[in-house]
Parts: C-alpha cells; structure tokens; sequence
C-alpha cells in the first residue's frame, strides 16, 4: 500500500538516503532549507525509483516556519503515514567557556523545537493516515556526552525524552521511534569535524568504520515496518557505544 511520508532534511545524508530507500511505490514529501538542487537531484531519484516526491522549502528554526511547512503539506496531501523527523545539526562546536546565548538558542530551534512543533502540527494528518508514525532521529552524543558539542547532545536528549513521552500520549493511534547514529558520513561533519577526528571515530569503533547513511536509513524502515515498536531509541554506531 502507498505510504506517503514526510521528510525533513531529506535534501542531503541521512534524509536523502532515506527518501531513496522509501521511494518505491510510496509518496515522498521531501524538505529541504538551503540546499535546493540536492533536493531536486533526491526528488528525481525517487520519481525514477517508481515513488511520487513533492520538494517543499522551510527554514525550520522558527515557528511560523514550521506552520507554514505543515499548511503547505496539506495543501498536497490529506493525510500522512509517516513523519521522519530528520532535519538537524551540531551548527558548530564551541567549548563550554566561550558558550553564547545565541547558539544554544539556534541548536535548540532547529534540534529540539521544529521537532515538538512539527510532530504537533502533523497530528491531523497523521491521524488520517494508516498505521501511522514518527520517526525521529537523535545521537550518539547525547548517550556518551561530546566536548564541545554538548549542548547538542543536550538537544538530542531532549527529543528522545520527548520520544517516549509522545509515544504514551498519542498510543495506541500513532506510534513513536527514534534512531540515535553514531558516526555517520554525511555533509553533517564537513564543517564541524576534521578528518583527524573522522580517523579517531573510526579507530575507536570496534567495526573500524563509520556508518554511511544507509545503515540509519535501513533503521528507519524497520522502526516504520514493525508495528509493536514505539517509544524506542534504536543505537546506530558500529558499536563505538554499547550499553
Ligand atoms: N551524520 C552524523 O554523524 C549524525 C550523527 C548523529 C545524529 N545525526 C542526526 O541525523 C540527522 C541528519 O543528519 P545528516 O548526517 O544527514 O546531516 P546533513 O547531511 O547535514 O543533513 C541535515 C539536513 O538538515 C537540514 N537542515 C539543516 N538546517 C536546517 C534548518 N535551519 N531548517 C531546515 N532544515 C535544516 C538540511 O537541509 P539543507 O541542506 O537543505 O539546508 C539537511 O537536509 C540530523 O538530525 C543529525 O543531527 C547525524
């Protein structure tokens, strides 16, 4: 049956691998924000893939973006079976004694409050869809801590609290999962992480690699497939972290 799924940051890495695998046969409303021609690229793969995809434009970090995403959604669609909460980044790294204000703020925005707000504005939609859910996606850095990116970390835990709180709150209508990567190779670490630190990930990991974004993507398919999941937070990470 055609699912018809929503996107955030399907543009590039993890949502644009995802929305690859997802295509076929399924209706994919892929966001992007400033990476338009990645998004028609991911756009006409899907089409190709024998899916349906629709590009929509928002720069998450405000709420009257946010609204306006979602107002533009129902206007293409009448309901959603799926919404993966992807969008997101570290924004840049800063030590906790240089810490500003406006940072935490736009970490958080973009982090934690597009994916509450979004999730809430969806509900109707979600509501009207078949076996609905949300996926969202957090990190390793909110499970083993990140120096200097620790107020990323701190917005990932928020959104899997918010995980497992939504989950109780919308059962047993709509379901809610969450895959934590660890290290993943996607433009997310071309401006935030230098290839030394890319090297040390890898020799740290017990499988000598970093992920690529099909291994979160297969995560995600399977936490929209299996229907007695919700509440989780699936570990992505070669095993770099293991509890
Ligand atoms: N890669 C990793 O190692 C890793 C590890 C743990 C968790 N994650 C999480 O996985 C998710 C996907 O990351 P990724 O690795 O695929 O990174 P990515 O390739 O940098 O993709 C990030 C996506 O978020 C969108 N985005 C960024 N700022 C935005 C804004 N202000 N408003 C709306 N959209 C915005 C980007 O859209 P545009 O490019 O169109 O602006 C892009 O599509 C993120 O939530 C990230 O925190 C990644």
């Amino acid at each position: 049956m055609t699912k018809t799924i929503l996107i955030t940051g399907g543009s590039t890495g993890i949502g644009a691998e995802t929305a690859r695998q997802l295509a076929p046969g399924n209706i994919i409303l892929v966001h992007y924000n400033a990476s338009k021609i990645a998004a028609e690229t991911v756009a006409g793969e899907v089409n190709r893939q024998g899916g349906q995809a629709h590009l929509f434009q928002a720069d998450l970090t405000t709420e009257a973006a946010c609204v306006a995403l979602v107002n533009q959604v129902a206007q293409n669609v009448d309901h959603l079976d799926v919404l993966i909460n992807n969008a997101g980044g570290l924004i840049q790294r800063q030590p906790i004694t240089e810490l500003q204000w406006e940072l935490m703020e736009r970490i958080f925005a973009l982090n934690v409050f597009s994916v509450m707000k979004l999730s809430s504005l969806c509900l109707p939609l979600l509501r009207q869809g078949t076996k609905p859910c949300i996926v969202n996606l957090t990190s390793i850095a909110m499970r083993h801590g990140a120096p200097s990116a620790t107020i990323y970390g701190a917005a990932k835990s928020a959104i899997d609290a918010f995980t497992r709180g939504l989950a109780k709150e919308v059962a047993p209508d709509i379901r809610v999962n969450a895959v934590a990567p660890g290290v993943i190779e996607t433009p997310f670490h071309e401006k935030v992480t230098t290839p030394e630190q890319m090297q040390a990930f890898k020799n740290n990991t017990p499988l000598q690699r970093n992920g690529q974004a099909g291994h979160i993507a297969l995560a995600i398919k399977m936490l929209i497939e299996n229907d007695f999941m919700t509440g989780e937070t699936i570990d992505v990470n070669g095993g770099l972290l293991m509890r």
